[in-house]
């Protein structure tokens, strides 16, 4: 289904909206969730935290959105984080080169790639402004990250524009605390920040976005002592590398065998990766974990997979998977001067951790969620919409419906109402056709209806109507409850 339509959908029943839109000088890049997106957001986290961080026996931190100079010093940011960018001689309009030459070419512009060959790519495609058509200058870069002032002085700090960093400078105290042991997951779910060049397509590409990053620190002599590889050893991974005609999939345990994934540890976590996003109800046969060549990768990473999927605007990466190796804390130490070794408990000795990310764009994982889950079907003379997200995520469980107010339908329906809301997420509705309200159910994604009618008033049972069958059963109203938390298991 397309973009479009998501689109259409987002902003008529309350998802997501751009931000300050009452306004002319409303910046591009900032969008926010209305009440059904929110809902939505807070239960994929939950089921996140279910079957990631609970699963595993992770620790989750909220770390501040604006950290010091010295913390992207270490990390990297200050001197590599930047996009390559071009100006326009004759215009003075300024471009994103990587993402312009992918537009025109059809030909991916590798993260690491030289300047010097981005210039040369210009010239060989003979590229010129889009704007006025004048030359290009030579590729310089501009650093994404939003620069801040603290106090009076404005001392010079950052809104960070990756959610782990106060994973890395937590993490002593973190493991100290809670009595870790390797391998520890440590996430966080949080606001990042990055100054893109040209943020598009609303969730997909934005200013200020969120992150779930999960840091796996780990004893890189071990990361084949994985006991709890067992669990998802039989679990099929859907790995690919570009030039590969097809994804291949495999076992977790075939993957490590093959040497297409390098070891227990990193298999384990795409695995982990791969089961909570087939609860998430997105078409996992549209997915694959894509290994990165070097030039790709991030500055940080010595091993890469982004787990793609596939959507109306092509491969969506929702999540880099990255061996970060000590990068970081190897940074943080030297940088802090601050001992961040810890005592592996396997052997008593000292080691500076290695860490393994998962980092996950929540927005750009709603809006496949979004995507996949709409479709439309001719019912008679209309055409219904209906988002067929899994009853766990659904912004609305359930919408209670009165045929009628009149003959103390309406009371029924609210005394109903009142009994479930607070346990459950309910939509009282009594305007307009009933058609109508089904409608505007199934658009939000609303698993069931109930219908409260003349036959209630007598037997004290409602209609339950299933949302994908449009099927419709009897069920009493002490019974209400009791289906409801059935058809919310996970
Ligand atoms: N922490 C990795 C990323 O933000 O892409």
């Amino acid at each position: 289904m397309s973009y479009d339509k998501v689109m259409k959908l987002a902003l008529e029943r309350g998802f997501y909206f751009p931000s300050c839109e009452i306004y002319s000088d409303a910046p591009a890049g900032f969008w926010e969730y209305g009440p059904t997106g929110l809902n939505l957001k807070n239960k994929f986290i939950e089921l996140w935290r279910r079957q990631l961080i609970r699963r595993d026996g992770m620790l989750e931190i909220d770390g501040c959105q604006i950290m010091s100079k010295s913390v992207f010093v270490a990390s990297g940011h200050i001197s590599n984080f930047t996009d390559p960018v071009v100006k326009c001689t004759k215009c003075g309009s300024t471009f994103r080169i990587d993402r312009y030459i992918e537009e025109k070419t059809g030909q991916r512009v590798p993260e690491r790639l030289a300047d010097s060959e981005i210039d040369a790519l210009i010239l060989q495609h003979n590229l010129k402004c889009p704007n006025c058509k004048g030359d290009f200058g030579k590729v310089g870069r501009f650093n994404m990250m939003f620069r801040v002032g603290i106090g009076p002085a404005s001392e010079e700090a950052y809104l960070r524009p990756e959610t782990c960093q106060s994973i890395f400078v937590d993490f002593s105290r973190v493991f100290k605390t809670m009595r870790g042991r390797l391998p520890l997951g440590v996430a966080q779910i949080g606001k990042s920040f990055r100054n893109e060049i040209a943020p598009r397509q609303s969730l997909l590409r934005l200013r200020e976005f969120y992150q779930a990053e999960i840091e796996v620190f780990c004893n890189p002599s071990r990361l084949d002592e994985m006991p709890r590889f067992e669990e998802v050893k039989d679990t099929i991974l859907r790995l690919f590398k570009d030039g590969e005609a097809v994804v291949t999939e495999v076992t977790a345990q075939e993957a490590i065998a093959r040497d297409l994934v390098p070891n227990k540890l990193v298999a384990y976590y795409l695995a982990l990766l791969t089961e909570f996003y087939e609860k998430t109800g997105i078409d996992i046969r549209k997915s694959r974990f894509r290994r990165l060549s070097d030039v790709e990768k991030a500055f940080y990473a010595s091993v890469a997979f982004d787990f793609e999927v596939e959507t109306s605007t092509g491969w969506l990466e929702l999540v880099a998977c990255n061996y970060r190796s000590d990068y970081d804390l190897k940074g943080h130490a030297n940088t802090s001067k601050e001992s961040l070794e810890v005592v592996d408990p396997a052997d008593q000795k000292k080691v500076l951790p290695h860490v393994f990310e998962l980092s996950m764009g929540i927005d750009r994982s709603i809006y496949t969620i979004l995507e996949h889950s709409y479709y439309e079907e001719q019912v008679k003379e209309e055409t219904r919409a209906v988002l067929k997200l899994k009853p766990y995520l659904a912004p609305v469980v359930v919408g209670i419906l009165p045929l009628m107010t009149k003959e103390g339908l309406g009371e029924k329906a609210r005394k109903i109402h009142s009994d479930l809301k607070l346990d459950f997420d309910t939509f009282y509705d009594e305007s307009g056709s009933i058609g109508r309200r089904y409608r505007r159910l199934e658009e939000v994604g609303a698993p069931f209806a109930i219908t409260i009618d003349q036959t209630t008033m007598q037997d004290d049972t409602v209609t339950v109507r299933y949302r994908d069958t449009m099927q419709q059963e009897r069920i009493k109203v002490p019974e209400l409850r009791q289906f409801l938390h059935n058809s919310l298991r996970i």
